[in-house]
């Protein structure tokens, strides 16, 4: 297979602490915005990993709906598989590989709920069959056959057939609140450059300052 086989030069162009804004998440902001403008498809999405207590990993893709100085937000179901790892064990790690651009960022840290009101006003923005989606999927249950799931969802249709979706108490919004962010920029010859920004969350959550290093590739 070629596409295993290849070598691809991934440029010149250097990235640098200088060249990066002191607050990783504004830095996010200014890439997410770039890959955007690339016409990356879906540039908001990313492979979330989570792990249970007893310490099995898991990853799927999510689209990243909000970002601020708290951290990335994204919406799910809180029962499915992502949601019962996470009420489990908060740490997790996502990845954005914008691979076309020669860039990834990796961010690390601990998931917390959002505010009831910012996963209504997320809910309430979608359009109505995403809506009813919500309430007629377990996410990650078993289902019998494709029919069965189809039935579900036009029970569910029909339903809220002319009505308001009001938002399910088992989905929403979650964020993560990053201890790492790592800015990583394909280079020749596998030289790449990755900048790291660690910082610490106190007992009540509070935020260190951001460290930066450079890291060997
Ligand atoms: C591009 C893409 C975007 C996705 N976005 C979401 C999302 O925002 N929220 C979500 O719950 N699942 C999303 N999914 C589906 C998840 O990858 C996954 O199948 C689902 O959340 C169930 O995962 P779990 O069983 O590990 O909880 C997306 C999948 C893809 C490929």
């Amino acid at each position: 297979m070629d596409s295993l086989n290849r070598h691809e030069d991934y440029g010149q162009a250097s990235l640098d602490v200088t060249h990066l804004l002191q607050d990783p998440i504004e830095q996010f902001k200014i890439w997410l915005q770039e890959a955007d403008e690339e016409k990356i498809y879906e540039p908001n999405a990313f492979v979330l990993s989570t792990v249970t207590d007893l310490n099995a990993p898991s990853s799927r893709t999510v689209l990243l709906k909000g970002v601020d100085e708290h951290g990335f937000f994204f919406a799910t179901n809180f029962e499915s598989r992502k949601g019962q790892a996470i009420a489990q064990n908060p740490a997790v790690s996502a990845v954005f590989g914008w691979y076309s651009m020669y860039r990834q960022v990796l961010v690390e840290g601990v998931v917390e709920n959002v505010p009831e009101s910012d996963s209504d006003e997320y809910f309430n923005s979608r359009p109505h069959e995403s809506k009813v989606a919500a309430w007629s999927s377990n996410q990650s249950q078993p289902i019998q056959n494709r029919e069965a799931l189809d039935l579900q969802f036009q029970v569910a249709l029909d339903r809220f057939e002319g009505k308001d979706v009001r938002r399910p108490d088992y989905w929403g919004g979650y964020r993560i609140v990053p201890t790492r962010i790592e800015f990583w920029k394909g280079r020749s010859n596998r030289m790449h450059d990755r900048i790291a920004f660690t910082r610490n969350l106190d007992g009540a959550g509070e935020p260190s300052e951001w460290k930066v290093q450079r890291l060997q590739p």
